[in-house]
């Protein structure tokens, strides 16, 4: 997704540092895979399949799109460099909804203590497989953001790629926020990468397509629902003659709005950013990256 730090995809239907790519979820196709946009004509129907996020076909399927090599390596660069993710040495850190490790593998090969929390059985098996390459080590855990909470046990907990909002009951995502809050330690972070409502509103509209490296392609189309509130997203990915489709929903944010959300689950000193550089969220940014203390 992006952000300015040059990691490509959207990240999330969005994603750090810079688009090109479909990365992530539900935030919004990134506007730098526009062009070679074929139309699709066969939008999904509007309907809210509230826990689509649980399909592990879905992440299994797309992750192509999602979690490239490239990707990898520009999630490597970020956690290399980047300032907002810079932290002490043998930090304890939660990556919540880790996908198949892109920033758990680096992270831990800094010597922190690591966690990766994902739903899908399938991703944590390609983060472990990939700790495994990497000669890293890293708790693996299998649990719905929902429920999962482990008191005081982080002094920093991610959020990336658009890995936010993807309950359909507001509250739902509000009680996100409250488990991380009560899983960091005092003085603890937790940091959520989305792509914000502003710059979604800024080039929604466009089908995007995405080719991936065995030929096939993604085509990701937008729509907005209940009046900006939220999203979705339909993915088509075909390869050869076969087409496979999704829908992904999720709420949309506006840096107001999430930095609001911060502090009704209990933050201090939330801080909205543009890249994992610290830089603002202003016209320039791609993504939405929102801080939050606990004190
Ligand atoms: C867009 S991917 C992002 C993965 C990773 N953060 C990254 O930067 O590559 C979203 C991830 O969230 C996971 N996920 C979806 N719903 C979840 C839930 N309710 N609880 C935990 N993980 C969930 C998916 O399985 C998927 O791996």
């Amino acid at each position: 997704m992006s952000g300015g730090t040059g990691q490509s995809g959207r990240g999330g239907h969005g994603g750090q540092g810079g688009r090109g790519g479909t990365g992530g979820t539900g935030g919004g196709t990134d506007p730098e895979v526009a062009g070679a946009a074929p139309e699709t004509h066969n939008p999904a129907p509007d309907t809210d399949d509230p826990a689509w996020y649980a399909d592990d076909g879905l992440w299994v399927d797309f992750a192509p799109a999602m979690f490239s090599g490239a990707r990898a390596d520009s999630v490597a660069e970020l956690v290399a460099t980047a300032r907002l993710l810079d932290l002490p040495a043998g930090s304890r850190v939660l990556d919540l909804c880790c996908g198949p490790g892109l920033f758990v593998v680096p992270l831990a090969r800094r010597g922190h203590k690591v966690t990766g929390v994902d739903l899908s059985a399938a991703m944590l098996e390609r983060a472990g497989a990939a700790l495994a390459r990497a000669g890293a080590e890293a708790d693996l855990v299998r649990a719905d953001m929902l429920d999962y909470a482990d008191p005081g046990a982080f002094d920093v907990i991610l959020n990336l790629y658009t890995s936010f909002g993807y309950f359909a009951d507001a509250a739902d995502n509000l009680r996100v926020l409250r488990n991380a809050h009560r899983s960091l330690a005092p003085g603890g972070r937790l940091l959520v990468d989305v792509m914000g409502k502003e710059v979604l509103a800024g080039w929604i509209g466009r089908p995007q397509a995405v080719d991936l490296p065995d030929g096939s392609y993604v085509v990701q189309r937008d729509t907005v629902l209940d009046s900006w509130r939220r999203l979705r997203t339909d993915w088509t990915l075909v390869r050869g003659d076969t087409a496979r489709t999704a829908s992904i929903h999720s709420f949309l944010y506006s840096a107001a709005e999430l930095h609001d959300l911060f502090v009704a689950a209990g933050f201090t000193d939330v801080e909205c950013f543009g890249d994992f550089d610290g830089g603002p969220y202003d016209q320039h940014s791609r993504r939405l990256i929102v801080q939050g203390r606990v004190e």
